[in-house]
């Protein structure tokens, strides 16, 4: 029985958002905003463990009573999400054809539902996939003085979300091949290898937080779902 474990990479700085912590800690509806973002993946009946990744120079982890069940700490966080992510592979102790689904911590309105239906539509997927939106509005390229060059057709473009969710020695393999910094997503790498993950359709909701202007929007969803 293969295990399907969430790793999370929380060791970001958050310089976009600009507070004096790191936003995954900033206080959104009683919580830290991660606190959101690993309860929707420990609520997940499928999910056996929730790893969560930080810096070895964190200060901020220990001040909360995070009390998940499931939940797991990893002091390993890098220079770059990739590395995060690569070194919380690398000390996580799980098998080779076990499941991971790596998720940013600044997606805190995620739902069981798309975790959900990202695991269905992968379970019997050679590669893995994501979550994923097909890109809605019409989209401009813009020439160097921020006019338009051209109308670019949205036909095929998807905006790339988390989680992705690959096996863990594939991933390890994936994510060790080629300069970290340049790897923006699990899914990147696993196609530099010449793989095609699969895009499972994720919701509008589940955007990361990364301006201060993202919190109201986040405190709105989380309120209207209730439940936590
Ligand atoms: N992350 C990480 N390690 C890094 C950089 C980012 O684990 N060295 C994590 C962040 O904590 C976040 C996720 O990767 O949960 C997505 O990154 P992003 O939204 O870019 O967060 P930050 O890098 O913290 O923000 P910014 O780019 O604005 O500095
Ligand atoms: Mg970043």
């Amino acid at each position: 029985m293969t295990d399907m474990i969430a790793l999370v990479p929380a060791a970001g700085s958050g310089s976009r958002f600009g507070a004096p912590s790191p936003k995954q800690y900033l206080q959104l509806n009683g919580h830290p905003l991660m606190w959101h973002t690993l309860a929707t993946l420990a609520a997940v009946p499928a999910i056996s463990r929730v790893v969560v990744v930080v810096s070895p120079h964190d200060e901020w982890f220990d001040d909360f009573e995070w009390d998940l069940p499931k939940l797991e700490v990893l002091r390993v966080g890098g220079a770059c999400r990739a590395e995060s992510v690569a070194n919380g592979l690398a000390a996580l102790d799980c098998a080779a054809d076990d499941w991971v689904l790596v998720h940013d911590a600044a997606r805190c309105c995620l739902s069981v539902a798309a975790v959900e239906r990202l695991i269905a539509a992968l379970a019997d997927h050679p590669v893995g996939g994501l979550l994923a939106l097909p890109v809605p509005d019409t989209v401009k390229r813009a020439d160097a003085e921020g006019h338009v060059a051209a109308t670019v057709p949205r036909n095929g473009l998807w905006l790339a979300q988390t989680p992705q969710m690959f096996r863990a020695g594939l991933l390890a393999r994936a994510l060790t091949t080629g300069a970290a910094a340049d790897i923006t997503d699990e899914a990147s790498a696993i196609e530099k290898l010449g793989l095609r993950p699969l895009l499972v359709e994720g919701d509008a909701q589940n955007f990361k937080v990364t301006y201060p202007r993202d919190l109201a929007l986040a405190k709105a969803i989380l309120a209207a779902r209730g439940a936590f």
